[in-house]
């Protein structure tokens, strides 16, 4: 069955328990079964974007939201909405503190509206849910890169609509780097390699099948097939060296919890929010949506001619495998790169300077048959005020999940600091800088942040993007 995941377990519980909801949507059409064969198709990269100009402080985009059409099942078509018409769409990259205004020019029949994911971006930028761009329309989104390097993304943010307008393509990365980091001895090039992982069902044509009825407004749209860049289940060759991957969540609804086939571990440098103070060695990562880890896997040590499969734990059969490393010799000399001990100091906000407390229940409810998801039982309205910090007041933010389900908590603006976990501080690889966590069935997770540099009008939510789209979102102003 297509929604036997672990990672839904609690969810479907959840489903079972109300009854009432979406029975027709646990029958998918008939149709809806593309399937395609594991590791037969080369992993793709998309395009980094070249500026239409520059100047001495600023780098100038175009970019067109536009529907295209992709070959990604064999033999059939997808019409996809893509950023310049490419999904995932090109890859900005982006230097500290050197700013970058894109145009976006809305080239589909519907609203859009563009979010810097992770960045720390003046309100009238940040792609406030109703700030939408009409078809035919423009907007220059203004990036300052005043904050620390980091993965960051972009994706569409529409009111009601995120779920479907992402799912259908619109995302893309955001890489944002600066000297400190070009100093340390890491992979890069060739071997720093970022990768979207998401999931998609695809009709037996080729076309995407999407539907936020029933259960899947419940527990979010979870994809029959895992895509990574693009590719369905792809391969890559790898030298036997040390590789850089930056690795995103970039899934509706989905959680993974990746592995190496080989039982190797990843060793984690970096979170949301840039790179951690020391590198921390994990077996297995959780990766929520929205939530991005930046690890290095050493190949060195295998064999050439192996084949190590990149595993997602929380699936099964289809979803069960993410991409193929096909291991080979080293093709360009030696590997220079090293983990350094120490990577970027973080300095941890003391609990004692934040000024207030905030708590934000996570509940679901059901009105006409249908699910709705909120925060303290108040479903999104973009016209009311959930929270009013003061600029450059620390705070401390509580989830309190009410629910039986997962929801990875994304705040806008600024970037945080996990305090704790069921009063328990959070592992190594928490310790670093985050903007999006993932508040499990019943868990309590605080959150410390500063309110610096922007006023103005912002929005927390479920990356659970049918949550989202379904009201588990807020609005704060910083004044
Ligand atoms: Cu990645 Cu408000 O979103
Ligand atoms: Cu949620």
């Amino acid at each position: 069955m297509w929604f036997d995941e672990k990672s839904m377990k609690l969810n479907r519980r959840d489903f079972a328990k109300m009854g009432l909801i979406g029975g027709a949507a646990l029958i998918l059409p008939s149709s809806a079964k593309a399937q395609t064969a594991s590791f037969s198709q080369p992993l793709a990269f998309p395009p980094v974007l070249s500026p239409t100009s520059v100047d001495a402080t600023t780098d100038y985009y175009n970019i067109s939201m536009q529907a295209a059409t992709k070959q990604i099942v064999p033999g059939g078509n997808t019409t996809i909405w893509g950023y310049n018409g490419i999904f995932p769409g090109p890859t900005i990259k982006a230097r500290r503190n050197r700013r970058v205004v894109v145009r976006q020019t809305n080239n589909l029949s519907v609203d859009t509206s563009v979010h810097l994911h992770g960045g720390h971006t003046p309100a009238s930028s940040d792609g406030f849910p109703t700030d939408v761009i009409m078809p035919g329309n423009f907007k220059d989104y203004t990036y300052p890169n005043d904050q620390l390097p980091a993965t960051l993304w972009y994706h569409d943010h529409t009111m009601d609509f995120t779920g479907r307008n992402v799912y259908n393509g619109l995302a893309g990365f955001y890489i944002l780097t600066d000297d400190f980091e070009d100093a340390l001895p890491l992979p890069r090039g060739r071997y720093e390699i970022p990768l979207v992982i998401q999931d998609r069902t695809f009709n037996q044509d080729g076309s995407l099948y999407y539907d936020n009825a029933g259960q899947n407004r419940e527990l979010g749209f979870i994809g029959q097939q895992i895509l990574t860049n693009g590719v369905i289940q792809p391969y890559h060759y790898v030298e036997r060296r040390r590789y850089r991957f930056r690795l995103l969540n970039g899934s509706n609804a989905r959680i993974y919890e990746l592995a190496l086939s080989n039982n190797q571990q990843f060793i984690q440098i970096g979170s949301d929010g840039g790179l951690l103070s020391a590198p921390v060695a994990r077996s297995v990562i959780t990766l929520a949506p929205a939530e991005r880890v930046d690890v290095i896997i050493d190949f060195a040590e295998t064999a050439h001619g192996t084949n190590v499969v990149l595993r997602n734990l929380a699936g099964s059969e289809a979803t069960s495998e993410v991409m193929q490393f096909r291991v080979m010799p080293r093709r360009y000399g030696k590997d220079t790169s090293r983990i350094p001990p120490v990577l970027r100091q973080v300095d941890r906000i003391p609990e004692s300077s934040a000024s207030v407390t905030r708590n934000f229940n996570l509940n679901m409810d059901v009105v006409m048959g249908e699910a709705v998801h909120s925060f303290n039982n108040q479903p999104f309205d973009p016209a009311r005020i959930d929270a009013n910090p003061q600029l450059n007041a620390t705070e401390i933010w509580v989830f309190q999940s009410q629910t039986q389900g997962e929801h990875p908590i994304h705040i806008h603006d600024i970037s945080w600091q996990i305090l704790d976990i069921n009063g328990a501080p959070p592992e190594a690889w928490d310790f670093g800088w985050k903007d999006t966590f993932l508040v499990s069935s019943g868990n309590r997770v605080r959150v410390i942040g500063k309110f610096t540099d922007y006023t103005g009008d912002y929005v927390l939510h479920c990356h659970n993007l049918e949550h989202e789209d379904f009201a588990m979102m807020a609005r704060f102003r910083v004044s």
